[in-house]
């Protein structure tokens, strides 16, 4: 199949089409999504949360995304994946940014990174792209940014963000992630540049869409945000599965005859 690129996700957007993303993080779920024509795979910082069972994205590691990576990279035919910067490899020094970036290029078979920002990282952005590294900003809800921000908030400063997009769109950014904020404010962010945009809990006027695949397919406990639609509940059947597996070794059901070498 042909491979998604920064080139056809930019004619999607021209000629008015849509763009899917979901988050992966290894390889039989890549495979799976790939196969089922997701656009973009993200190796999201989120794995901190949803995989690692972190209570932020902050605690993951440059090494453990870069594992990660590459076991999507290796499974991924059709779609671009994108490999988030984590905290704080995205706001040290440029050159920290661009030896990441280029360890995402190198080491995995990974395309592209994304980072959290947008006029603040204008410079950076620009300097990745300039070496070769393809960048998605992230404006809007900033995860990275809980501490500081004492939460989770929409966000809803129209002026600040379609800023942070303009800028990230000139600095060179292929696309610009939009999270958490309010729909009329997603479509002055969309309205304002020409990349696609794609949304999380941003309503329907950007490109895309982007969800949490744990979220999606139920495999997250506790708390669903708003904008998440639950597609399966494959918690359910895994903890089913497990649970008759449990009773059938207890009764003795399991090996069953056919079970069993002779
Ligand atoms: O890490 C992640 O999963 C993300 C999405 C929420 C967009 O950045
Ligand atoms: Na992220």
């Amino acid at each position: 199949p042909k491979r998604v690129t920064t080139r056809s996700l930019q004619r999607r957007r021209d000629s008015g089409g849509s763009i899917s993303m979901l988050t992966a993080y290894d390889f039989p779920t890549a495979q799976l999504l790939d196969q089922a024509g997701i656009d973009v795979l993200l190796v999201g910082d989120s794995l901190a949360m949803v995989v690692q069972g972190h209570e932020t994205t902050l605690p993951v590691t440059m090494d453990q995304m870069i594992y990660h990576a590459e076991m999507v990279g290796r499974a991924a035919s059709r779609a671009m994946v994108v490999v988030d910067l984590p905290f704080p490899d995205g706001q040290l020094s440029i050159e920290r940014s661009i030896c990441c970036g280029a360890r995402v290029l190198k080491e995995t078979r990974c395309h592209a990174v994304k980072l959290e920002g947008g006029a603040e990282q204008a410079s950076r952005i620009e300097a990745m792209v300039t070496a070769g590294i393809p960048v998605m900003a992230h404006v809007g809800l900033r995860p990275q940014n809980v501490f500081v921000q004492g939460g989770y908030q929409v966000q809803r400063d129209e002026a600040a963000l379609v800023k942070d997009a303009v800028a990230a769109e000139r600095a060179g950014a292929f696309a610009v992630l939009i999270e958490c904020v309010p729909e009329s404010v997603a479509e002055a962010i969309h309205a304002a540049v020409r990349v696609p945009t794609i949304g999380i809990g941003a309503g329907r006027a950007t490109t895309g869409q982007v969800l949490v695949t744990h979220d999606l397919i139920g495999l997250t406990s506790g708390y669903t945000p708003k904008f998440v639609r639950t597609y399966a509940s494959i918690g359910e059947t895994i903890r089913s599965a497990a649970s008759a597996f449990h009773q059938a070794v207890g009764d003795g059901s399991f090996p069953g005859p056919d079970e069993t070498f002779d």
